[in-house]
């Protein structure tokens, strides 16, 4: 089913705040019905979204002169994301990013999880958050919103615990896509909820993301192994090509090998810890793409975002209108808790326990610069 509702609604630029379309964008396996929302706000800014994965299809936002292009990677149908994608656009969990060896113990009971990034368990395993059907409930009004909910049985993909999740987007009037998630657990478990949405900001898909430029509000990182699993250190960023205070370009330093971090990780690939403050949500990231003047800003409640340069990219995966994606044509800002922190007492915990409830939001506030 190709993206007819999306296309619509991106070519016509009225700016009437519309109802929420809904229509069907395929049928998985089992037989089941997959839906296809279109969300749009009265600046005439556009969010499609599927409840396979919860996954943003495509985003449309002004450049300066007031032209909406789509700034996400993804596929036109369905039959696109079943192929199999990098999780362009998805939900993911339950555990976001990596645990090491696909390994932890939690109270004492060692669990085994599928290792199925080389030799670890990458983003919730075989069949992670991004691959099942999550129930939607379209909410309209100024700040159309799609509430979906998931729940994640006792020992799905290994987990312990069975988990009740609440996600909700909503496309505000300030041009911002808010993400809230909410979880409980029935048994202690480890969760690390996260969006996986891969920005172009020129809106020109298959064109590079090396000339976007791009400030992390943090002063720290968290270095890697060759597997990508973090070491344990927390290294300072000054002196190295992680550091992102001042807004640089992507392309300056993503091939400094003199870092061995660089090479790990083929680029960037990297947690950088949010530096805190004194509000809940805390501006983690602002990367501006300076032909169109487009510029995101990510705020969020989480300590971490993972900055990933698109690394593994490579031209196979057919996208939206037809093309390929070469690589570092898309970048993704997954704000998340540390990656392995099953493993590491040092890093903030990511067991919930029955009677705790799970809470995160994070907002891409988008907007341009003249
Ligand atoms: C995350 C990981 C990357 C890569 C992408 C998906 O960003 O950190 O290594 O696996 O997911 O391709």
């Amino acid at each position: 089913m190709l993206l007819t509702s999306c296309q619509q609604s991106k070519t016509n630029n009225s700016t009437d705040s519309i109802a929420i379309e809904q229509a069907s964008f395929g049928i998985l396996k089992d037989g089941q019905a997959v839906e296809i929302y279109t969300l749009k706000n009265s600046n005439g800014m556009t969010l499609c979204v599927t409840n396979y994965g919860g996954t943003i299809v495509s985003w449309t936002a002004p450049d300066r002169n007031g032209k909406f292009e789509d700034i996400v990677l993804g596929c036109d149908s369905l039959t696109g994301y079943l192929k199999g994608v990098p999780y362009f656009g998805s939900l993911i969990g339950r555990y976001g990013n990596r645990i090491a060896q696909g390994k932890f113990s939690l109270e004492g009971k060692p669990y085994q999880l599928a290792t199925n990034n080389i030799g670890n368990h990458l983003h919730g395993g075989i069949t992670g958050y991004d691959k099942v059907l999550w129930a939607a409930t379209p909410i309209n009004g100024e700040e159309p919103a799609l509430k979906l909910t998931y729940t994640s049985p006792d020992g799905e993909e290994g987990y312990p615990g069975t988990l009740s999740m609440e996600v909700i987007y909503t496309l505000q009037k300030d041009n911002s896509v808010k993400m809230d998630y909410k979880a409980v657990t029935d048994k202690t478990t480890v969760l690390n909820l996260t969006n996986h949405t891969y920005f172009n900001l020129t809106g020109k898909s298959g064109s590079t993301i090396l000339n976007h430029e791009l400030r992390l509000n943090a002063d720290y990182f968290l270095p890697v192994d060759p597997t990508l699993i973090p070491t344990g250190e927390i290294r300072a960023v000054t002196g190295t090509p992680f550091d992102f205070i001042k807004s640089t370009k992507i392309g300056a330093r993503i091939t400094d090998s003199t870092d061995i971090q660089i090479k790990y990780g083929r680029g960037y690939d990297h947690a950088w810890i949010v530096n805190t403050s004194n509000d809940t949500l805390r501006l983690a990231a602002v990367l501006t793409e300076p032909t169109s003047g487009r510029t995101i800003e990510v705020l969020t409640t989480e300590p971490a975002v993972q900055f990933y340069s698109g690394n593994f990219l490579d031209n196979t995966i057919i996208g939206k209108t037809g093309i390929t994606y070469p690589r570092n044509s898309g970048l993704c800002l997954e704000t998340e808790h540390y990656p392995d922190s099953p493993n590491q007492s040092k890093f903030p915990t990511t067991v919930l326990k029955p009677g705790e409830r799970y809470r995160s939001t994070t907002v891409f506030k988008c907007s341009v610069v003249k």
